[in-house]
């Protein structure tokens, strides 16, 4: 566990998040629950906010709306100074409507539609991210049609291969996201993008992976992309006036994994800002405003899932089965990635863990598992388990699968706890079904 004063074990031994005790949270609310922490959220953007002022000056962080996407979120990391990245009109709609402004919104996507281009542009996105030669003819010739010009970023793919698991890595050369420097395509793609009067080319943006705690890929990526920009600058008389170098840092899931707190991220902010800055001194490049987009660092830790125990099957001698009532809908992360979890038992959070069992989502797949072969006090039918670490790219990836409900969330504060995304009835999951007229 990676505890901290508002994810403690209470004096009745159980497990309570914000001030809420969760075996309360889980009979008030039912479960499968999601659990965030809001003071934890706030932690978090207040260190990507004060490090990079204070480590660069000229900066902005942007959280990653793909980790977890709802419209008290964009409240919540709007009021604490971020902007925010969207990659779907759905996102770009969910953080309008959460009061984000549209000038601190940027754009992402390796396949943005003409929708939702049209879309983005109409609402005044500040920001574009480009992330194709393909997309610069397409882009352009949509503003021209919609009388708008619009501010860009390149994104370009700096080679450099960041420690995590394959599935999640960006920034390969062979990668469909971002135009590769080493190729010579991500040049091919500035003067393109130079060409165009609809587009304003403010600079660069990298992603190179994602639960990175190796700090030396970042660095690598930016000595990489500022020696391009200076040849850009050299080339083609641009400026690099920004430059967003995407999200990544990691969080603790299990062990093994390194147990952060909030003064750590400022630490792991502060050496790329000095990478940042170094290396505009060693080419001589005026300093871009630099921007970062931490998604899973931001609301990562500060999420839980509750879930009842239900049926237990011990297959002697081979495996202990501890199913729960949620699953791959509410988290694939182990399907998809074999990400790794900690579990607990709420009522019994400071109880040693006595037995190898494996956690069983109730979708009928034999996959479907959100932790492996995992140390547990021996549980039973009815009681409360509590899977950490699940605020990042569990609701976000959530799904109707079998047409369960998507569990809702609730947000923990002070000893409060309110709804801000609400549970979904029969009715929800059912609404968009139809009948072809013919049946
Ligand atoms: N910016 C860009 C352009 C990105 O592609 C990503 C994540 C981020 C920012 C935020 O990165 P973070 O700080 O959250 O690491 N579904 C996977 C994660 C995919 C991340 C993709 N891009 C998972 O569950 O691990």
């Amino acid at each position: 566990m990676n505890l901290r004063e508002t994810l403690r074990i209470n004096e009745r031994g159980h497990l309570e998040i914000g001030g809420c005790d969760t075996v309360e949270l889980a009979a008030k609310f039912g479960t499968p629950l999601y659990c965030l922490d809001e003071k934890h959220i706030r932690d978090m953007c207040r260190a990507y906010r004060d490090a990079l002022a204070a480590g660069y000056g000229e900066a902005q962080a942007l959280y990653a709306s793909k980790a977890l996407s709802c419209k008290a979120l964009y409240k919540i990391v709007h009021s604490e100074g971020l902007g925010a990245d969207v990659v779907s009109s759905g996102e770009l709609y969910t953080a309008l409507s959460g009061g984000m402004p549209a000038d601190k919104i940027y754009f992402h996507g390796n396949n943005k539609t003409g929708q939702e281009i049209v879309y983005a542009l109409n609402s005044g996105v500040g920001t574009i991210v480009i992330d194709g030669d393909d997309e610069i003819d397409f882009l352009s010739s949509i503003c021209e049609r919609e009388g708008k010009r619009a501010s860009v970023l390149l994104r370009v793919n700096p080679g450099v291969e960041a420690h995590t698991h394959h599935y999640i890595q960006t920034s390969k050369v062979d990668s469909k996201f971002g135009l590769s420097i080493k190729s010579g395509d991500a040049e091919r793609g500035v003067k393109n993008i130079l060409s165009r009067k609809q587009l304003d080319l403010k600079g660069f943006h990298c992603h190179i992976g994602s639960q990175i705690f190796e700090l030396k890929p970042f660095k690598v990526a930016v000595a990489i992309i500022l020696d391009f920009a200076a040849e850009m600058r050299r080339k083609y008389g641009l400026i690099t006036r920004e430059l967003n170098l995407g999200g990544g840092l990691g969080i603790w899931y299990a062990k093994g994994d390194r147990k952060t707190n909030v003064k750590d991220y400022k630490d792991f902010v502060k050496v790329i800002c000095d990478a940042v800055r170094e290396n505009c001194e060693r080419i001589s490049l005026d300093r871009p405003r630099l921007l970062l987009e931490p998604g899973r660092s931001i609301v990562g830790e500060a999420g839980i899932t509750l879930y009842t125990v239900g049926n237990i099957k011990d297959i002697k001698g081979i495996r202990k089965y501890v199913g729960i009532d949620g699953g791959m809908f509410d988290n694939p992360r182990y399907a998809l990635y074999q990400a790794k979890y900690t579990a607990i038992l709420a009522k019994r959070a400071s109880e040693q863990p006595a037995e190898k069992v494996s956690i069983a989502g109730k979708c009928c797949e034999s996959g479907d598992l959100i932790a492996v072969d995992v140390m547990l006090p021996p549980a039973k039918r009815g009681d409360i388990l509590a899977v950490f670490s699940t605020g990042a790219y569990n609701y976000s990836m959530a799904s109707n699968y079998n047409r369960n409900a998507v569990p809702p969330v609730v947000l923990c504060k002070g000893g409060q706890a309110e709804y801000i995304v609400k549970p979904q009835s029969y009715e929800d999951i059912a609404r968009n079904d139809t009948f072809a007229s013919w049946l």
